[in-house]
């Protein structure tokens, strides 16, 4: 690892890197939040014992500056925080949240289909001008540690089947497609995943 490289817990004054970093690697947010996506993005992430929450954000720094992100969690956090992840959408976008309450459900049941043990990569970004250098793959690694240190037996993660860039680092790291599904967005927008696992030994 290059020395000038580390890693840190996230704090909730990193807003603007998360929202940022969180929309690189998950665009199709901004279609379903619209104007409110930052808002939502900055009220969850600040809140602990959520999804969102810079409690479950790692960043990447080089030189003391920001180059990319993880978020990541148990699925024994993901049992304990849903419902209080759904209840803080609510109270950010109030009865905007039935627009978007049927998309929301069938995301929440198509993605992140986690069994016990299971710890699940939500998202992962490096900014452009930081990309190529091994950052993704030292956020990985450092998720693959935590989850080894809370006894997980799997890493699971969703990624679009066009992303041939992180399906590539993540086949190298040892995962493999176990599933292909497509989630409807809107009328005239799918998107295409695959499902990805590496068993954890
Ligand atoms: C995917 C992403 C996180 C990779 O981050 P990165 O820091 O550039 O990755 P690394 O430098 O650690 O490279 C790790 C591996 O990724 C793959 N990779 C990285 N850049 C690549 C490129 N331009 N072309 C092909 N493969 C590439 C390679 O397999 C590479 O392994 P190698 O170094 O042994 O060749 C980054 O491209 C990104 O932020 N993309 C946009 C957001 C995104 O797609 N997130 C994932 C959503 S699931």
């Amino acid at each position: 690892m290059d020395p000038s490289f580390s890693l840190r817990q996230a704090q909730p004054e990193d807003g603007p890197d998360f929202s940022e970093l969180f929309l690189i690697s998950a665009p199709f947010f901004v279609e379903l939040f619209k104007d409110d996506t930052k808002r939502v993005l900055k009220n969850l992430f600040v809140s602990p014992r959520n999804l969102f929450s810079f409690q479950h954000v790692c960043f990447a720094e080089i030189d003391g500056q920001i180059a990319g992100m993880i978020l990541s969690y148990s699925w024994e956090t993901h049992r304990k925080e849903y419902l209080r992840t759904g209840h803080l959408f609510f109270r950010v976008l109030g009865f905007k949240m039935l627009r978007i309450f049927r998309v929301l459900l069938r995301l929440n049941a198509e993605l992140c289909k986690l069994a016990e043990s299971d710890y699940y990569i939500s998202n992962l970004a490096v900014y452009p001008r930081f990309r190529g250098i091994g950052i993704g793959r030292l956020l990985m690694e450092k998720a693959e540690e935590d989850a080894k240190k809370i006894g997980s037996r799997r890493l699971v993660l969703e990624v679009e089947e066009s992303n041939t860039i992180a399906l590539s680092l993540y086949r190298k790291l040892g995962f493999e497609v176990v599933e292909k599904f497509q989630t409807k967005l809107s009328k005239d927008h799918s998107l295409n995943f695959c499902r990805m696992i590496k068993p954890l030994v």
